[in-house]
């Protein structure tokens, strides 16, 4: 029996989820098909394999962020662990108790959708009151007051949806999800259809919430911004695998892949060969010139590597002679220069054809540095890192941001109105299995 500390831990083990070759689809007729011929979970033999082998620990309470981009199998992933999916491979652990062959409706786990997936012909109270009626718990109304309180939602209870605003709807679906007191909320890109500035305040909220109530929460979503405003512990995850998992500034000061240097900001990523080491430090050749990372910060020892510096790392000088003592430089010419506000973003391309991206924050202090300058690019070593090189890796050389698929992703569960997907929103019938 699981102790009630250790009740919400939730840990996949191998799991995997191949969906069958085109034409013979398993599942809900293709609705989770993105474009052809998009670069995202592993495809061959006509099958995907949208989750591959994927082991995850999520400690109890913690609010978690699986972030990566469309087509990753991130909601393959949640719906394999509310049971909505069933895996190919694998275990879905919950507080210790295998649950991989219950029903979604005996899972303790509730989900929150992109689309909200509420019911539009009932108020906002019995929309919330829903799960607790359909199992007959006492006192529905001292729950669902309490609930609406923690969404802020307090004097909303006769509303219908429909008259309610993204924001407000989005509170109702939580509310609504969280009134079945689950051991894990998963919520599926829960502010995908909000504005940017709705989705900030959404996100402050939603952390308060996760706080106040200390139940498990999954939060999938490809904004990273997102992920690191929200979360404990990021798993950032690529073509069904997680390439790295920990805090957010861990992730962001020494990532360890490219992808996920990539993907959690943006790195300039210099592509070089390992010399050896020199103290220390990591000795590294990149295009004729020799730079060093402190040993600690370097991901390999030998062979083809890449020198990782974040851009808000890397400044700007006008000759070398002016470049800081122990800092290491490139030269170049500014190729583009994008005023932000905060920051002026400049592309600085060196004599070997490499892009550099550098940021120089609006101190009120920098001079504006005119495209078509001659410059050199300095940082300093220990913010440098150092990766290896595979073969897979295709941002090398480049800073330019891999998250392409940072569209909205498109597979809004607007087909979320279907029996399994309405129960795994409203948790009917997930009391039963948090009593045993
Ligand atoms: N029912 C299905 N049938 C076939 N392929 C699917 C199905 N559901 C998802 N996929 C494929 O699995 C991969 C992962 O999809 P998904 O889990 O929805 O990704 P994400 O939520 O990260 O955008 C994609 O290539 C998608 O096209
Ligand atoms: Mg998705």
């Amino acid at each position: 029996m699981a102790s009630e500390e250790s009740a919400g831990k939730l840990r996949l083990a191998g799991l995997t989820k191949r969906f069958g070759p085109a034409g013979r689809r398993l599942g809900s007729a293709g609705r989770r098909f993105g474009p052809a011929g998009r670069r995202s979970a592993s495809s061959g033999e006509g099958g995907v394999t949208a989750v591959d082998r994927l082991d995850l620990s999520v400690p109890a309470g913690s609010f978690f962020a699986l972030l990566g981009p469309s087509g990753c199998g991130k909601t393959t992933t949640l719906r394999m662990v509310a049971g909505l999916e069933e895996p190919t491979g694998g275990r879905v652990l919950l507080g210790g108790e295998d649950i991989t062959g219950l029903r979604p409706y005996r899972r303790p786990v509730n989900t929150v959708f992109q689309s909200y997936a509420l019911f539009p012909h009932l108020d906002v109270f019995e929309n919330v009151a829903f799960g607790l009626r359909r199992r007959g718990v006492p006192d529905v109304a001292g729950q669902v007051r309490r609930m609406l309180a923690l969404v802020q939602l307090d004097g909303y209870d006769r509303q219908r949806p429909a008259r309610l605003s993204g924001g407000q709807q989005q509170r109702v679906a939580l509310a609504r999800a969280l009134v079945n007191r689950p051991r894990v909320l998963l919520l599926d890109e829960p502010l995908g259809a909000l504005d940017l500035a709705l989705r900030r305040r959404m996100q402050l909220e939603l952390k308060r919430i996760q706080t106040e109530v200390g139940v498990t929460f999954v939060h999938v979503t490809h904004d990273q911004e997102e992920a690191m405003t929200l979360a404990d512990t990021v798993a950032v995850m690529n073509a069904g695998r997680i390439e790295q998992l920990g805090p957010p500034a861990e992730l962001y000061e020494f990532p360890a892949t490219a992808f996920v240097a990539n993907f959690l900001g943006r790195s300039n990523l210099l592509a070089g060969t390992v010399l050896g080491r020199g103290g220390d430090d990591v000795l590294v050749e990149a295009y004729g010139r020799r730079f060093s990372v402190p040993a600690d910060r370097a991901r390999t020892l030998a062979g083809a590597a890449l020198l990782g510096v974040r851009p808000e790392k890397v400044r700007l000088a006008g000759t070398a002679d002016q470049v800081p003592d122990g800092h290491q430089w490139i030269d170049g010419t500014v190729s583009d220069a994008a005023y932000l506000g905060v920051s002026t973003q400049y592309l600085v391309r060196t004599g070997r054809g490499v892009e550099l991206s550098v940021f120089v924050a609006a101190d009120g202090e920098a001079p504006r540095v005119p495209v078509g300058s001659a410059v050199v690019a300095h940082w300093h070593p220990r913010h440098a890192f150092l990766l290896t090189h595979s073969s897979t890796d295709t941002n090398a050389d480049s800073s330019v941001d891999t998250n392409a698929d940072s569209s909205v992703d498109t597979n809004a569960d607007s087909s979320a109105d279907t029996n399994a997907d309405a129960d795994a929103a409203t948790g009917a019938g997930s009391v039963e299995a948090s009593r045993s």
